[in-house]
């Protein structure tokens, strides 16, 4: 592959180590469902797959969260992927606790049971995993959960003729350094840097 040549002079600025991972899903997640729990949501920014076979995802939670006991006392959580359409109740469901407020009653979200855990899913989010936790990790202010996935449900009008989730009809929303951002255009797909382009003939 050809590089194309940087026209302009970058300078570089070099900042304190911090949190400028950039962008993130930022997810709800569901916990609770059992008699002494009851159903609550937490937003979170700090989460990502880490494993393929069997399916893993992360999530890190600071202890003092009301959903911190929740989790660690069920080991069950849904990931919860908002749209665009839940970005405001996103921002909500992270500034205030579900110790004080029952949020699935005031946010207006429905809660819909699990397959396989006992925590609700929410009904409103195109894409619910639902996690059982496996390990446990304190690493400092935020302690990682990491879990497995063991069901996957997807909102069927997103699901085209062929099968395929349509992740750009979706209107999912990604957040970086305080911003809430919705999703561009698709630019490529896997593998298509390497891939021959059809009409450009062999030479
Ligand atoms: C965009 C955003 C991302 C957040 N990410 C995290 C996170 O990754 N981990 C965490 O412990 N808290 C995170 N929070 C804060 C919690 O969501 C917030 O403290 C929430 O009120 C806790 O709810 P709970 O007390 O009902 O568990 C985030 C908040 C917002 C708005």
């Amino acid at each position: 592959m050809k590089r194309e040549r940087v026209q302009e002079q970058i300078v570089k600025q070099s900042w304190k180590p911090g949190n400028v991972l950039s962008p993130l899903p930022v997810v709800l997640v569901s916990c609770g469902g059992r008699a002494e729990w009851r159903p609550n949501i937490i937003t979170i920014a700090w989460t990502g797959s880490v494993c393929s076979d069997p399916p893993m995802l992360s999530i890190s939670v600071r202890p003092e969260r009301y959903s911190y006991k929740i989790i660690e006392t069920t080991g069950e959580f849904v990931v919860n992927i908002p749209s665009i359409r839940q970005a405001r109740i996103t921002d909500w469901c992270g500034m205030v606790s579900g110790g004080r407020v029952d949020k699935f009653s005031e946010s207006g979200l429905t809660p819909v049971e699990g397959l396989q855990v006992g925590c609700p899913i929410i009904l409103e989010c195109p894409v619910n995993i639902e996690c059982r936790v496996q390990r446990t990790l304190p690493l400092g202010t935020h302690t990682m959960f990491v879990a497995e996935v063991v069901a996957v449900r997807v909102t069927s009008s997103l699901v085209d003729a062929k099968g395929k989730f349509r992740l750009d009809k979706a209107g999912l929303i990604s957040y970086g350094l305080g911003h809430y951002f919705a999703l561009g255009p698709i630019v490529g797909h896997f593998g298509y840097s390497v891939r021959k382009r059809k009409g450009k003939k062999k030479v």
